[in-house]
């Protein structure tokens, strides 16, 4: 089961991603979003992508200037873009990479069943929702994996690789596999709440959220802390930013409402708050903190 044809569905900031290490990976992609311009806004970001992973290897002398060079021109080539859904049917694996909403995700798995040839495998970037009831919507379980990369997906060396009971075998080893391909190392998880990863990170992010709140540290001095007192490259607040508020917040609503008795999982009151004040964090240019493009302001 050879993954050669990949589609990717949201073109955001995971979606842009994902296409890219899939195509640095050798396979050919078609992203999928639902408007033109926020395709031509992620493919856009996958060129300043390529063209500043290039110039870093010719920086550190492991590419010359015309091996860097073809090398973003022939990933880029593997690389298409689409608005009609009917563009996927050929693709061996489509991952998506949509809101953090479980109805929309499912709707959209709904029908791509419709659409995509019988082989072909879905997969799912969700950070937080059970792949199973995905699955079951897809209608065809069997052939249905959680593919869990982490931001920024360029950088970050993980991807999480979740079945179900119901996932085949063939299946679960070609999602490894291509993950694998794309540069990642693979860590096989059973579907449960957050994976590995969030369902630590998550609860982490909102103790920090509410220890700000609470006002026992000033937001650069609870990063800051974290950051050189155990090392994480960047402080909870900050990452919260990177994530985006809105998604921090998706997952945490979902949570609650399905896991009412547990008590990591809490929906922080100044979360909530920017969020409906449209404070997203990175991608609006404000959240916890405020930002210049990529650089706090
Ligand atoms: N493509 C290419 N290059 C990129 C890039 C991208 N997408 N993003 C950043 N870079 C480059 C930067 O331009 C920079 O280049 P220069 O050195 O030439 O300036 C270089 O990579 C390093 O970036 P930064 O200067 O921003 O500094 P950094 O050393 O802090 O590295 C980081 C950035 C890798 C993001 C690091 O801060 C980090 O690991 N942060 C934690 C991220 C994390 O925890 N991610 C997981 C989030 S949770 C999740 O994803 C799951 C979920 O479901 C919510
Ligand atoms: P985002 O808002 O940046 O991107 C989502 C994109 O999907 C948007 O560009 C939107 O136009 C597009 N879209 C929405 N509905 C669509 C449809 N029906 N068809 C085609 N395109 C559609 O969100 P994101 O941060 O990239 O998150 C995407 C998914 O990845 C979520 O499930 C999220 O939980 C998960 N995730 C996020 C992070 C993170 O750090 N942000 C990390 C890992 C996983």
């Amino acid at each position: 089961m050879q993954i050669k044809k990949v589609g990717v569905v949201g073109c955001g900031l995971m979606g842009h991603g994902i296409v890219q290490v899939a195509a640095q990976g050798g396979c050919e992609v078609v992203a999928l979003e639902s408007e033109q311009a926020a395709l031509d806004k992620g493919l856009g970001r996958v060129d300043r992508s390529l063209a500043k992973l290039a110039s870093k290897n010719v920086e550190k002398g492991k590419m010359d200037q015309a091996a860097a060079d073809a090398w973003v021109a022939e990933t880029r080539g593997r690389i298409s873009g689409t608005t009609e859904r009917g563009d996927l049917a050929d693709c061996d694996l489509i991952v998506e990479a949509i809101v953090e909403n479980l109805d929309v995700k499912k709707e959209l798995f709904a029908g791509l069943g419709e659409i995509a040839k019988a082989e072909a495998i879905f997969a799912s970037n969700t950070s937080s929702f059970p792949i199973g009831e995905m699955a079951a919507a897809s209608g065809r379980p069997e052939r249905f994996v959680g593919l869990h990369f982490f931001n920024p997906v360029q950088l970050m060396k993980l991807v999480e690789v979740v079945r179900t009971d119901e996932t085949d075998a063939e299946v679960f080893e070609a999602a490894r596999a291509f993950g694998a391909a794309c540069g990642k190392a693979p860590v096989s998880c059973k579907d449960t709440p957050g994976f590995v990863v969030n369902r630590l990170l998550v609860p982490y992010m909102v103790q920090a959220i509410d220890m700000l709140d609470r006002g026992d540290a000033s937001k650069e001095d609870i990063d800051t802390a974290m950051q050189f007192g155990c090392g994480y490259p960047m402080g909870p607040l900050t990452l919260t930013d990177y994530v985006g508020l809105d998604t921090t917040l998706f997952i945490l609503q979902g949570w609650t409402e399905r896991y009412p008795g547990e008590p990591a999982f809490k929906v922080p009151a100044s979360l909530e708050r920017l969020v409906a004040e449209g404070k997203l964090g990175r991608k609006t240019g404000e959240g916890y903190y405020k930002w210049d493009g990529d650089k706090k302001a």
